[in-house]
């Protein structure tokens, strides 16, 4: 069997939403110290849909795939729906990673957490 799925590959290969967004309402950096992975989500939202987001990832090609497929699922949706993204339901969409590669998954959960946490920072300190 193959160690990765077609999913995991295109979005590798295919990276969705990579970029910056300069005038973003939330911004996460988070940081794997075993690996050094390195992983900052960009989210623009307007009233309480995410009408964009982006990512910059240094690190392997899980990390990449993740912050990909996870950009696509909080894409459109309400903050409320996004906060509920788990690094479960990131593997389950790229239809799986081995299980030394989950800890990748975890990244791109946990930087969208904290861009979220910037934006609603961001929010009440108007
Ligand atoms: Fe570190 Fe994948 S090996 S995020």
């Amino acid at each position: 069997m193959a160690l990765y799925s077609e999913k995991v590959m295109d979005h590798f290969r295919n990276p969705r939403n990579v970029g910056v967004i300069e005038d973003a309402d939330g911004v996460g950096e988070v940081g794997n110290a075993k690996c050094g992975d390195i992983m900052k989500m960009y989210l623009k939202i307007d009233g309480d849909i995410i009408t964009d987001v982006k990512f910059e990832t240094f690190g392997c090609g899980s990390a990449i795939a993740s912050s990909s497929m996870a950009t696509e699922l909080i894409k459109g949706q309400p903050v409320s729906e996004a906060m509920k993204l788990t690094n479960k339901a990131v593997s389950e969409a790229l239809g799986g990673l081995p299980d030394y590669k989950m800890h990748c998954s975890v990244l791109a959960e946990e930087a969208i957490q904290k861009a979220l946490d910037d934006y609603e920072r961001r929010k009440t300190n108007v």
